[in-house]
């Protein structure tokens, strides 16, 4: 058999039912370059997890890149992605702004951008094939609803709130904040005290939590925290302040991490709104149909649940983050 474009092209098709997944366009293996944002918190190592062990299942070839939770260096690693020419660029953007430039030279490269788990603030949504994640603004909206339930059982108490949010210009603080105010503004019983980053770190959430505690100590009824990381870090300083996490200052969290029901099941920790990092198939699942040209939807977003402390005990052996 000569070993013609077609001939390699057949080939390529008839291994498509292997562990490899092939461009069948270029006869090659798939190659996807991938930004991560970081390792700041548990759900990202999580996250990070189920990228590459779905690539590996795939038989995707991964070049991953970590970013450290810096922009210039997601910028840095997708210019080399396109130097690279690899079939696909997936990233998550550290925050949402200041993307325009580096995907135009995507686009001018022909190489598609799929974007996991965060938003870009982009006008021109040509530059990007789809988002794969969750609705963040949903997720702020269930963690004020848990709270305007959990303030009726008190009619007529005023709950004042501290919130230690994620990274300052991500698409989770910018859109878990939003979600949250639309629900709880308003209301006479929940006022915002103290709001500030805590960059979805641990120790960050443990130092803002401190400052907090300093300034308005017994004050503080609620910690609303951007993610469970920061809840964590929140609870160390809580407990050593003297008071009790979970009950002196009820604490409501985003994530749904093994962290989060460990600390409800001690009930530290009151209520966790999932989020869930395991997008590892989705992401080479539309990988592979935008390489064959098969249509992709512009949002795919994952269905997730709330978890009050009631049931974290029954739930935490089905957890898989
Ligand atoms: O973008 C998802 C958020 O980023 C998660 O809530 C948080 O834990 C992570 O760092």
């Amino acid at each position: 058999m000569h070993l013609t474009r077609r001939n390699l092209i057949a080939a390529a098709i008839a291994l498509a039912g292997t562990s490899v997944t092939f461009n069948a366009l270029a006869a090659k293996p798939l190659v996807i370059g991938f930004s991560q944002v970081g390792a700041e918190s548990e759900w990202r190592t999580a996250n990070t997890v189920s990228i590459k062990d779905a690539a590996k299942k795939a038989g995707v070839t991964l070049k991953f890149a970590d970013a450290q939770q810096r922009q210039e260096n997601q910028v840095k690693a997708i210019r080399s992605f396109i130097a690279q020419k690899v079939d696909v660029i997936a990233f998550s953007p550290v925050v949402e702004s200041g993307w325009d430039t580096v995907l135009r030279e995507a686009k001018a490269a022909k190489i598609p951008v799929i974007l996991t788990d965060r938003d870009v603030n982009v006008t021109d949504k040509s530059l990007y094939v789809t988002l794969i994640g969750s609705d963040f603004v949903e997720e702020g909206r269930r963690a004020g609803r848990w709270l305007v339930d959990y303030a009726k059982k008190t009619p007529g108490k005023v709950l004042n709130i501290v919130e230690l949010q994620g990274t300052v210009g991500s698409a989770p603080a910018i859109d878990r904040k939003t979600g949250f105010e639309e629900v709880t503004k308003g209301n006479a019983q929940l006022k915002l005290l103290r709001t500030q980053t805590g960059e979805f770190t641990r120790a960050k959430g443990k130092e803002v939590m401190e400052a907090f505690l300093k300034a308005h100590g017994k004050n503080i009824n609620v910690l609303y925290a951007h993610n469970d990381d920061m809840a964590i870090g929140a609870i160390q300083a809580i407990e050593e302040a003297g008071l009790k996490p979970g009950k002196d200052i009820v604490i409501v969290s985003i994530d749904g991490v093994k962290g989060a029901f460990e600390a409800m099941m001690l009930g530290k920790l009151n209520v966790t709104v999932e989020c869930s990092p395991l997008l590892g198939p989705q992401l080479m699942q539309a990988a592979q149909d935008v390489v064959a040209g098969k249509p992709v939807a512009k949002r795919i977003v994952t269905e997730e649940r709330v978890f009050p402390a009631e049931v974290a005990a029954k739930e935490f052996p089905n957890r898989k983050y």
